[in-house]
């Protein structure tokens, strides 16, 4: 979805609609939603205006995990990464119940990003997603050509606009689909890079905890990140 961040500034309410139909895709109980979505947020934004909506869309996306499921979704990391190398098919490091958030700012450089349903491959095979993971690697051989089918390429992906994915990353059991958290694979292509020129790509990983959890990364490390991008891991 498209959006444009002076709308959003004169119809705030827009953000609800977009968050609900962004929660419906990402926190999938079923496999006919995507695990996925885009924001689009065009070009007129700073870096730091960026990470403020970045951080904006993750306490949304824990308010809105909490209304529909009665638990949070925490704040684990955060850190801001010049990324001009391609990754095959992969989960992030993170716990099996996870969601990444990928804010890509404005480039030079063309890149292509892939989510990939491994959750609905090894549902289709009889597997779960830990045991298809086990025994098939989605890089090379047989796992990988069994996956070809179940990749999506994100487009439009303009490199000329400030974007953010949300991918759920988890590796849950299909019959534990009541808690939202049927993950895909996520690669990336970066399309001839040149040394000189940057691909910021801002990372946010969130995971789920009980409703009464408190935050677990502080405020001065959220304000580390929103001004100069640092890392930041709890
Ligand atoms: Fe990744």
């Amino acid at each position: 979805m498209l959006m444009n961040p002076a709308d959003l500034r004169n119809a705030p309410h827009t953000l609800l609609d977009l968050l609900d139909a962004t929660a419906a895709r990402v926190f999938r109980t079923d496999l006919s939603q995507p695990g996925f979505a885009i924001a689009d947020l065009g070009a007129d934004l700073t870096p730091i205006q960026f990470r403020s909506m970045h951080i904006g869309f993750a306490a949304a996306l824990d308010h809105a995990y909490d209304r529909r499921f009665s638990r949070r979704l925490l704040l684990r990391s955060m850190g801001r990464f010049d990324q001009k190398v391609s990754a095959e098919a992969h989960l992030d490091g993170a716990p099996d119940e996870s969601i990444l958030m990928l804010g890509y700012e404005p480039s030079e450089i063309t890149s292509r990003l892939f989510l990939i349903d491994y959750t609905r491959c090894a549902f289709d095979r009889g597997l779960q997603p830990r045991e298809f993971l086990d025994r098939f690697n989605p890089t090379f051989g047989e796992g990988r050509s069994l996956l070809d089918a179940y990749a999506t390429e994100l487009t439009p992906f303009d490199r000329r606009h400030y974007r953010i994915v949300m991918i759920n990353n988890s590796c849950t059991p299909v019959d534990r689909a009541e808690r939202g958290m049927l993950g895909v694979l996520h690669k990336s292509i970066v399309v001839d890079p040149k040394s000189t020129q940057t691909r910021f790509v801002n990372t946010m990983m969130l995971s789920p905890a009980d409703v009464a959890a408190d935050d677990v990364v502080g405020t001065e490390d959220v304000r580390a990140y929103l001004n100069a991008g640092a890392f930041k891991a709890a």
